[in-house]
């Protein structure tokens, strides 16, 4: 089996990083991470990668007179590794349009909540604010509009009683975990097809329904 060569784009801890390089330890899976790239120096995403045995690349993004001139750098070195899928894995940077039209239908984004709700940052807060009773994470194609693109991949976890940001955080995180790598196989395996703003996925439906409270 030929694998798909990723490169994953992080700025912080990696821990959804660390879920694709576990994923990808295992030889079936049909992807590899060959290269990661951060734009903020020393972030423990660096570490994962370099235990992992996979190249890194530091790029601050500080030092370019433009958004462009970063992607470019960025796209540079994505290319000259032989990159074919991008992930971008808490990359907090926004994308130009040309880098995004350059991978597009080629590079995904993981999300902490349920897209199209709590586009943007604080996600967790916000859905607290809000009183929705279902919570949860979304892995999309990236498009040029923030938090935007066909749907892949979504896990929702229950809000509860007693949650704080933190606490729904961490219970988001662990599916985010789940559906990232599952997210990525899917598209490794050739299993997306995309049809406006929408993705036809060649894969076993779900089994059953969250509802919350219990009925
Ligand atoms: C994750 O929760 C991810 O969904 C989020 O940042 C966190 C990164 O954690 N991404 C965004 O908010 C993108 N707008 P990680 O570095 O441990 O994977």
């Amino acid at each position: 089996m030929i694998r798909k060569k990723v490169g994953v784009l992080v700025s912080g801890r990696g821990s959804n990083l660390q879920a694709l390089l576990d994923a990808c330890a295992d030889p079936a899976f049909p992807a590899e991470v060959a290269l990661v790239i951060s734009n903020v120096p020393g972030v423990y995403a660096l570490e994962r990668a370099a235990k992992a045995g996979v190249a890194t690349r530091v790029i601050p993004h500080k030092p370019f007179p433009s958004r462009e001139a970063f992607d470019a750098a960025v796209d540079a070195e994505l290319r000259a590794a032989g990159i074919e899928i991008v992930c971008l894995a808490g990359f907090m940077r926004l994308l130009s349009a040309g880098f995004v039209e350059g991978w597009r239908g080629r590079m995904i984004n993981i999300h902490p909540a349920l897209l199209p709700a709590f586009k943007g940052l604080h996600t967790h807060e916000r859905a607290l604010e809000a009183g929705v009773r279902l919570h949860g994470c979304t892995v999309h194609l990236v498009t040029p509009d923030l938090d935007d693109g066909p749907i892949l991949v979504q896990a929702a976890v229950p809000v509860l009683a007693d949650d704080d940001a933190d606490r729904l955080a961490a219970r988001v995180l662990e599916q985010e975990h789940r559906i990232y790598p599952l997210a990525l196989r899917l598209l490794a395996e050739g299993r997306v097809r995309v049809d406006g703003n929408r993705a036809a996925i060649a894969a076993p439906g779900p089994t059953g329904a969250l509802v919350n409270p219990a009925p």
